[in-house]
């Protein structure tokens, strides 16, 4: 399968790009909008061609696209993509709200063409465990999620910073405790209450309290402005499971789960498998394209995420606890 690949990004180079390869696609051209440094970073990977700017690659003959653009950038690019015949992995998050997500959703339909959001947590073994452990009742009735994602970014130009690019900590990092929530909660939130320091125009950090129907709740926090901290605590009505690094495990990285039964006592260690979730990813994602079957990170499962998002940047402007909206679905 050729791919395309859309701006000269970081995470392209250092973890997707070896990845699309590693799981048997071969990465043909790049674009950037400086071509000198689009005719650089192909030379530095190895990508045989050029083409020029983002359009070109996407009238090019390749079969897939890869979009590790600033956020704002996703819905344009995707739809260009779509458009042409393209199948479409997008980083995360899909979108910069849920109604832009459910409309690229319905173009990929419409199109009957995979697109997928390119959140690769999601794809790490190691959540196979954590989701056995859940299924078997192990920690009970789940109860309580806690979490935190954060790491300390340099003022600087990094579109993290700008709001005009989908910038700011809930996008970045939040998104990812969201997602984690809703999936080992197996459910939606049906209210939350958000608040925020912004810095630059862009929230710096947040807060986030979810609630869950039956009286379950998840309390999490992500930030820019502190040391590098990464944990999930899922809280049952018999035990606890504690997950370090629930989402950047990565390649030789065996990082176990804890089950805690009580304070005072040590928590068991479970062993969770190594593995590069990008390729696992990657694998998933042509895949999909072959059979024709949707990917786990579609672009519904995208929508049903930035509602959540949506609701907590519209709590955290009104100072007040918001419903999430009920799914809508592409239209
Ligand atoms: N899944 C993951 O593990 C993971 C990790 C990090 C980031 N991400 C996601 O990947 C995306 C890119 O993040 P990144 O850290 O790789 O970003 P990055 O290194 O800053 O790369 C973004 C690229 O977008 C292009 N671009 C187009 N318009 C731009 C603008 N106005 N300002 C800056 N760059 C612009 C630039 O390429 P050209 O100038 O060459 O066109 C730039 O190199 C984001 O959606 C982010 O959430 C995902």
């Amino acid at each position: 399968m050729r791919w395309g690949v859309l701006g000269s990004s970081r995470i392209a180079a250092r973890a997707v790009i070896p990845a699309i390869r590693a799981a048997g696609g071969e990465v043909v051209a790049v674009g950037s909008r400086d071509r000198e440094r689009g005719s650089r970073v192909a030379g530095e990977l190895g990508i045989p061609s050029v083409p020029g700017g983002y359009l070109d690659v996407l009238n090019s003959n390749v079969d897939c696209v890869y979009i590790p653009l600033p956020n704002s950038l996703h819905l344009p690019l995707c739809l260009e993509a779509l458009e042409r015949g393209k199948h479409v992995l997008c980083e995360k998050p899909l979108a910069l709200n849920a109604e832009e997500a459910d409309e690229m959703g319905a173009a990929a339909l419409r199109q009957k063409l995979v697109l997928a959001e390119a959140l690769m947590y999601r794809y790490h073994p190691r959540w196979e465990v954590i989701l056995r452990v859940i299924r078997e009742g192990r920690i009970g009735v789940p109860q309580h999620v806690a979490g935190s994602f954060a790491f300390p970014l340099q003022p600087g130009d990094d579109y993290r910073w700008d709001p005009e690019l989908g910038g700011g900590a809930l996008y970045d990092v939040g998104s990812y405790l969201v997602s984690a929530s809703r999936w080992v909660l197996g459910g939606e939130p049906t209210r939350v209450l958000a608040s925020a320091g912004f810095r630059g125009g862009v929230d710096l950090w947040c807060d986030l309290l979810l609630e869950f129907p039956d009286q379950v709740g998840a309390a999490l926090s992500c930030g820019f402005s502190r040391a590098e901290s990464q944990w999930l605590r899922l809280e049952g009505s018999e035990a606890t499971l504690v997950i370090p690094a629930p989402f950047t495990a990565w390649r030789g990285q065996r990082i176990p789960v804890y089950l805690e039964r009580a304070p005072d006592r040590p928590p068991a260690a479970l062993e969770t498998p190594a593995a590069d979730p990008y390729q696992v990813m990657a694998g998933r994602f042509m895949e999909a394209v072959r059979e024709g079957s949707p990917p786990p990170t579609s672009a519904a499962e995208a929508a049903a995420n930035l509602r959540v998002i949506d609701a907590c940047r519209e709590s955290w402007k009104e100072a007040a606890a918001v419903p999430v909206s009920p799914a809508r679905g592409p239209r």
